[in-house]
């Protein structure tokens, strides 16, 4: 049995309800979250909320929970609930149901979905490295807001997975943006850490965030200017992060090997130091 959170209820998945005139199903008007949690604490909280706000704010949702203290709440009972030690949560907000009209309804408060899932991170990825390809840029220009309008993404990721590959990094006059559903980052010829701003063309990564801290407090270079296919190809390591991927190396390109091929040391020490991140967050 899984539980889940439709508007202040805790319902069975299965046969959980949102209305067929709900604006995340008719034009995507709605934002989400995908967080991970070890025990019955959810990592990086704090980052995820504030980019939530952000997203709610960018495309001028209400927010529907006055304080987030209460969102914790609910989190670590939807947890429990589901007698999880680990997985991830989606967090779901759309401006709400109401008859289909492309104005902004007067009336409908957001609906909001929670539900767990697990997702088991292959270790094969991590010791071996994962391929990656490349492909245009089709998004939109507010990339920064974490939109439930998916499209490009989940085209890229089916052409990867249907070429045998992890992941597509899409690009926007040959500078590469980020992946369809990870932030792109290589060692660049220096031995930097290279990856694109956080502007309006990528999703600001929370384990992008976590990872630039973390490098920066380790006194690693990074620099957070695009790189273009060029540059990637004489880059000396790069990998890719998320949330549920956390941070995997990539070893080819195109097909094109990067480095020696194999997982770079740098990706390697970023990989553990992460690691132990999350580990003192769920021992606080
Ligand atoms: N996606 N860029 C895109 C386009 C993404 O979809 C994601 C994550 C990221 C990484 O963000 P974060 O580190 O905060 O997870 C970057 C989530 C996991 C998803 O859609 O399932």
């Amino acid at each position: 049995m899984s539980i889940c959170y439709v508007n202040g209820s805790y319902e069975e998945k299965n046969s959980a309800m949102i209305s067929i005139q709900d604006r995340g199903f008719n034009f995507s008007d709605g934002v989400y979250e995908v967080m991970s949690f070890f025990g019955n604490q959810v990592i990086n909280f704090e980052k995820h909320i504030k980019r939530l706000e952000k997203s709610l704010g960018g495309l001028r949702i209400q927010k529907p929970l006055t304080n987030y203290k209460s969102l914790e709440l609910i989190l670590k009972k939807l947890i429990k609930l589901n007698k999880l030690d680990k997985g991830f949560v989606y967090l779901q907000i759309t401006r709400g149901s109401s008859s289909r009209n492309h104005l902004f309804p007067k009336l409908s408060k957001p609906n909001v979905v929670i539900f767990t899932f697990t997702a088991k991170l292959d270790k094969k990825l991590i010791l071996n490295g994962v391929k990656v390809r490349l492909t245009e840029d089709l998004r939109w220009k507010r990339c920064d807001i974490k939109s439930i309008s998916l499209l490009p993404n989940v085209l890229e990721k089916q052409n990867a997975f249907e070429e045998g590959m992890y992941e597509s990094w899409q690009k926007r006059k040959n500078l590469i943006t980020e992946g369809s559903t990870s932030n792109a980052f290589i060692v660049n010829r220096n031995g930097f850490i290279q990856t694109h701003p956080a502007n309006n063309f990528i999703l600001g990564g929370v384990t992008r965030d976590t990872l630039i801290e973390i490098a920066k407090k380790n006194k690693i270079k990074v620099i957070e200017k695009a790189f273009s296919s060029s540059d990637l190809f004489s880059s000396k390591e790069a990998f890719l992060t998320s949330t549920t991927a956390q941070i995997l190396p990539v070893v080819t390109i195109n097909e094109k090997t990067i480095g020696n091929g194999k997982p770079g040391q740098m990706t390697q020490v970023l990989i553990r130091m992460y690691n132990e991140l999350v580990k003192c967050q769920i021992h606080e």
